[in-house]
């Protein structure tokens, strides 16, 4: 279908397991709800979900996820990780590096990750991931990692509201994406980078992410419900929490939205 054909994908797939089972949609409320209830049916890990379009594309904290059809890549990827729940959050974490990856090899300058989930094209928002699991006797029964990219969505496409914040790598480069193509190098990355996790831990991810980290050295602010706290971005702790230089001591933060304070840069760092 339109440039998201199975046998296309599969066959730049160099994967052993992710991508290897595979269903498209045309059009879907969500590719993480069809995702998690295969899973709950059974589905193996590696298993993805794909859609032309969503319907209810969803966001972290409760946002909508803009899905219009013919030019984006919405990707649902079903894993049954032996972690404890504690370190689902890894998982995006992972993936959001897998995503910068594969968004950099079109894009030469400028892809950051934006703790925790968002890869930046320059400032603008081209990728997100929602993580989404069940669990079994306190562990990890399935998760769902869902990746949304924006490949050839024009500015357009976006909601007034999104148009300067949002962007996509056909609006930054000018070249239109094979959604065939990139969706198997994201599949491709991921499974080494998740393959990488379950080895080696966290600590084999850290550095690898770190290189991306849009936020190390800035003046940040971080919002979790009601309670916002400002301080410096110092990188990821060792759990994968962002760690935040504030005046009142060091925090380490597990959730919350993050914005820049603009025009200031930590003091002594670029
Ligand atoms: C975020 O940045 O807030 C996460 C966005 C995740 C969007 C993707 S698109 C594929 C999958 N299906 C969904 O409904 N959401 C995720």
């Amino acid at each position: 279908m339109n440039g998201l054909e199975p046998a296309d994908i599969q066959r730049a797939l160099r994967t052993s397991r992710f991508g290897r089972s595979l269903a498209v949609f045309d059009a879907i409320a969500s590719t993480n709800t069809e995702a998690l209830e295969r899973a709950r049916d059974g589905a193996p890990e590696g298993h993805v979900v794909l859609a032309d379009s969503q319907r209810q594309g969803r966001g972290r904290l409760k946002r909508q996820w803009v899905s219009p059809p013919g030019c984006n890549l919405y990707c649902s990827l079903i894993v049954r990780p032996a972690l404890p729940v504690a370190q689902v959050p890894l998982l995006t974490l992972t993936a959001g590096l897998a995503a910068a990856e594969t968004v950099a090899t079109r894009v030469s300058e400028g892809v950051r990750i934006k703790w925790p989930n968002d890869v930046l094209i320059q400032g603008r928002k081209a990728a997100g991931i929602l993580t989404e699991m069940e669990t079994e006797g306190g562990r990890v029964a399935f998760a769902v990692v869902g990746i949304g990219v924006n490949l050839n969505a024009t500015e357009a496409q976006f909601p007034p509201a999104l148009r300067r914040l949002a962007t996509s790598i056909a609006a930054a480069t000018g070249r239109a994406v094979d959604r065939a193509a990139f969706c198997a190098e994201l599949l491709n990355r991921l499974e080494d980078r998740y393959d990488l996790l379950l080895r080696h831990g966290f600590a084999a991810i850290a550095p690898l992410w770190q290189d991306w980290d849009a936020l190390a050295g800035r003046r940040i602010e971080v919002r979790d419900g009601g309670r916002a706290v400002t301080g410096t971005a110092r990188g990821l702790a060792a759990d994968g929490r962002l760690r935040l230089e504030a005046a009142d001591g060091a925090h380490d933060i597990v959730a919350g939205d993050v914005t820049v304070v603009a025009g200031a840069p930590a003091p002594g760092t670029a």
